[in-house]
């Protein structure tokens, strides 16, 4: 099959779909792989290095695309790209596929036939294909980093000539794939560590960790469909944020990644909250783009409030870690690959699949996806 990576080109994104290891063992299997020039330059994979593992490297985007039998993008191309596609080309890309309706759409009326990477099933035989795992994980890890980073104190305990140091204490809301790797970096780093989630299954998890899990009697269904949360009653909710309070007013920093997928964000983190928090403390809220955790959340900025705690709602996480999160996000789409091209390298559409069924969203100018 013709590959073909045309780089991304949404603002901000340094990500690329594909690395050069994925390349070496795609050309080896006797596919050929074209990539624009540049299209891995931002996360550390130069034009070389693609050019070494057998592909093609052109300084014409649009002929990678117009030549391409599969392309595969981080994100969703742009219109002009996807004009430039070729009738009943593959797309591959994480898609915003629940959320965007007029771009299937758009990507319907091509004539593509498009996989959305978000839309991959939680099961075991999906788990090489996992994007949402591979990338909150990286986004976890960089929001303690993030944490560290903008709070003017130690993260471990320090016992100096001057004096002892006490270790900074670090919340973390929402212990699922980013909030446990958040625990294991904060405790990394050397600070006390405590965390909440509504699952209560997750608090071996915590503990293993290192973390200490806040507990509050959980209603018996908290988990919902796929291992996923559901989203709280009002009653729920209210005794949360009072359990919480306490929490978060004396830590220093709190990382917040709670989600319920395909709604919004639950507001975890009050402004009566951060109005007992100490000056200096941080909030990073990895829910920023889903309209945050904390009520004062503003994605893409940092919000400083009267009494001196910073805010960070920061956006596309995974990109400001861009060689690794390329690399792991390059082997999801390996994986999805493997599955849909047969042993002599043909595409082999079986919609009956699980896998296939769930995350192909456009074929034969229809709009798969249903929601
Ligand atoms: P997510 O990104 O949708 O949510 C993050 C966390 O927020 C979850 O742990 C959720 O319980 C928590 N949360 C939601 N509402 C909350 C609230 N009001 N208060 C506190 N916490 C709240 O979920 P993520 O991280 O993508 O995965 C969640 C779970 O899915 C995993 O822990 C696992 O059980 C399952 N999973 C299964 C996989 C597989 O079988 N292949 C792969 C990855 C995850």
């Amino acid at each position: 099959m013709k590959i073909g990576v045309p780089g991304d080109t949404t603002p901000g994104e340094r990500r690329v779909a594909l690395i050069p290891e994925t390349v070496a063992r795609l050309t080896k299997a006797g596919h050929s792989v074209q990539v624009t020039s540049g299209a891995g330059t931002d996360s550390g994979y130069p034009d070389s290095a693609f050019e070494e593992a057998g592909a093609t490297v052109s300084s014409d985007a649009s002929a990678v695309i117009a030549n391409s039998e599969i392309l595969v993008y981080v994100q969703s191309p742009d219109p002009s790209a996807i004009s430039s596609a070729t009738t009943g080309a593959i797309l591959i890309s994480m898609l915003d596929a629940r959320t965007d309706a007029e771009g299937l759409q758009r990507l319907a009326s091509a004539g593509l036939t498009s996989f959305a990477m978000e839309l991959v099933p939680r099961i075991a035989r999906a788990q090489r294909m996992d994007v949402l795992s591979s990338q909150a994980s990286i986004a976890g890890y960089k929001s303690a980093l993030i944490g560290a980073n903008m709070l003017g104190k130690y993260l471990p305990m320090m016992m100096t000539a001057a004096g002892t140091v006490p270790p900074a204490t670090v919340l973390v809301l929402g212990a699922g794939v980013a909030g446990l790797q958040a625990i294991a970096t904060a405790k990394r780093l050397g600070s006390v560590v405590e965390a909440y989630d509504v699952r209560p299954v997750v608090k071996e998890q915590v503990e293993s960790l290192g973390g200490i899990f806040i507990e509050l009697p959980a209603p018996e269904d908290a988990e919902g469909a796929g291992g996923y949360a559901r989203e709280q009653t009002a009653e729920e909710q209210a005794a949360q944020q009072q359990l919480l309070a306490d929490h978060v007013a004396t830590a220093d920093i709190v990382i917040t990644t709670a989600a319920i997928p395909g709604r919004p964000a639950p507001k975890l983190v009050t402004a009566e909250m951060v109005a007992r928090m100490s000056a200096g403390s941080v909030i990073v809220d990895l829910a920023a783009e889903t309209g945050g955790n904390c009520e004062l959340t503003k994605a893409g900025e940092i919000v400083l409030t009267e009494n001196g705690v910073r805010i960070n709602g920061p956006e596309n996480v995974p990109s400001s870690v861009p060689n690794d999160a390329s690399r792991l996000y390059s082997r999801n789409v390996a994986a999805l690959l493997d599955l849909l091209l047969d042993d002599e390298g043909k595409v082999n559409l079986d919609f009956e699949d699980e896998i296939i069924g769930a995350m192909s969203v456009t074929h034969n100018g229809e709009v798969r996806f249903t929601g």
